[in-house]
């Protein structure tokens, strides 16, 4: 597979379009029926198994409160990572609180790059993105010709490894924006590097066992997606992300505050995320799913949207270094459980997601059939 140069169509900014005051969405917004959030026109919520697509609003995914694995407590340290492993299993996705972020840079985070959004088209067209490394400012992924579009535009910038990071192609406006970003990151990779540590713990290998897999501290990857949901006319007819999984090591999710929009899949139940004030919301990604041998999941997500209301989120992707091959850990293939995924590296891992768009976990599943190595 080979990285497109250019997107198969000129891009439709969904900001601009929704600012134009239309009534109606564009037919290449409208998703097939299977995948809209609401599929079932008749669905009576009292009903049970009535719909395959009824949201369960009395639950929430886990929320982890990271200041007691560091307190001197250690009964308390060892509840607090089993309700992390417990998590990462039947879940693969959670909340932080006590994470060691700065309140007030998550705020300024988020309010940068709204500010951002709000700039003229023009300010923003100068960061327009290719689908050859994805940096700056974009409006679809994947580059299939006529594809159904999802109802949001996006931020794309590399934090990590440092010869990526390139601040002239991060954002100049607003001015305070750059130095946001820059601290913000440093402040979310060292937490990212705390939860890889618990996670190494939970499965059982030395607390640095997967930082060194994912390539050690100086050279892994990082990068920052933001993803701008404007109010749509016809929220149920569309999606502001289609269902996948991230492609990535795990996923360092800063929602809006002011609405919700995450959808969690659970068997054949949608979860609406309710962030908890000052959260993160971590997830498993692909990456996490091959090294640990399919102990921990990456989850199906998407995002829903609402008429009333836009919506920020800053997804910071936490990735091993992309020119090594990632594998399950030796230590997690057994004769009872033989190594479930073939050794790919990242950079050619994600070339499918960049090509082919949101697909639910097809990547991942097919990876199995092809592992004939045991
Ligand atoms: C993503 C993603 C969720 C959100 O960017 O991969 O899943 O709430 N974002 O915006
Ligand atoms: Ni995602």
């Amino acid at each position: 597979m080979m990285a497109c140069q250019e997107w198969p169509e000129p891009a439709i900014r969904v900001q601009a379009l929704a600012e134009s005051g239309l009534t109606k969405i564009p037919e290449r917004f409208v998703k097939p029926k299977s995948q809209r959030a609401v599929s079932n026109k008749n669905y009576v919520p009292n009903q049970v198994n009535s719909s395959l697509n009824h949201n369960t609003t009395n639950i929430n995914i886990p929320v982890i409160d990271m200041k007691d694995i560091y307190g001197s407590d250690k009964a308390v340290r060892a509840t607090m990572l089993r309700r992390v492993s417990e998590a990462c299993r039947e879940w693969g996705f959670f909340q932080v609180v006590n994470h060691g972020v700065s309140h007030e840079l998550m705020k300024g985070a988020r309010e940068g790059w709204r500010e951002f959004f709000h700039q003229p088209l023009d300010v923003k067209e100068v960061y327009a993105n290719t689908p050859l490394t994805y940096e700056g400012y974009g409006s679809r992924l994947g580059v299939k010709k006529g594809a159904i579009l999802d109802w949001s535009d996006y931020f794309f910038l590399h934090f990590m490894p440092c010869s990526l990071r390139d601040q002239a192609k991060w954002p100049a406006l607003p001015t305070s924006l750059r130095s946001i970003i820059a601290e913000y990151g440093e402040q979310v990779v060292k937490l990212g590097g705390r939860i890889l540590e618990i996670l190494s713990i939970n499965l059982g290998l030395r607390e640095d066992f997967l930082m060194n897999a994912f390539g050690g501290e100086k050279d892994l990857g990082a990068c920052l997606r933001v993803n701008f949901y404007p109010k749509c006319p016809q929220p149920d007819l569309t999606l502001g992300l289609s269902s996948h999984s991230d492609p990535g090591g795990m996923t360092i999710l800063l929602p809006d505050e002011n609405v919700s929009g995450l959808q969690v899949r659970r068997g054949d139940d949608w979860i609406t995320v309710k962030p908890v004030p000052n959260a993160f919301i971590i997830n498993m990604g692909d990456q996490i799913q091959v090294m640990s041998n399919a102990i921990y999941k990456s989850i199906e997500h998407r995002v829903i949207v609402n008429s009333n209301k836009d919506r920020v989120s800053l997804a910071f992707f936490y990735n091993p270094r992309s020119d090594i091959p990632i594998q399950p850990a030796k230590e997690l293939v057994t004769k009872d459980r033989p190594a479930l995924y073939p050794p790919m590296t990242f950079d050619e891992y994600r070339l499918y997601i960049r090509t082919r768009g949101p697909s639910g976990k097809a990547q991942v599943e097919s990876l199995t059939s092809k592992c004939d190595s045991n």
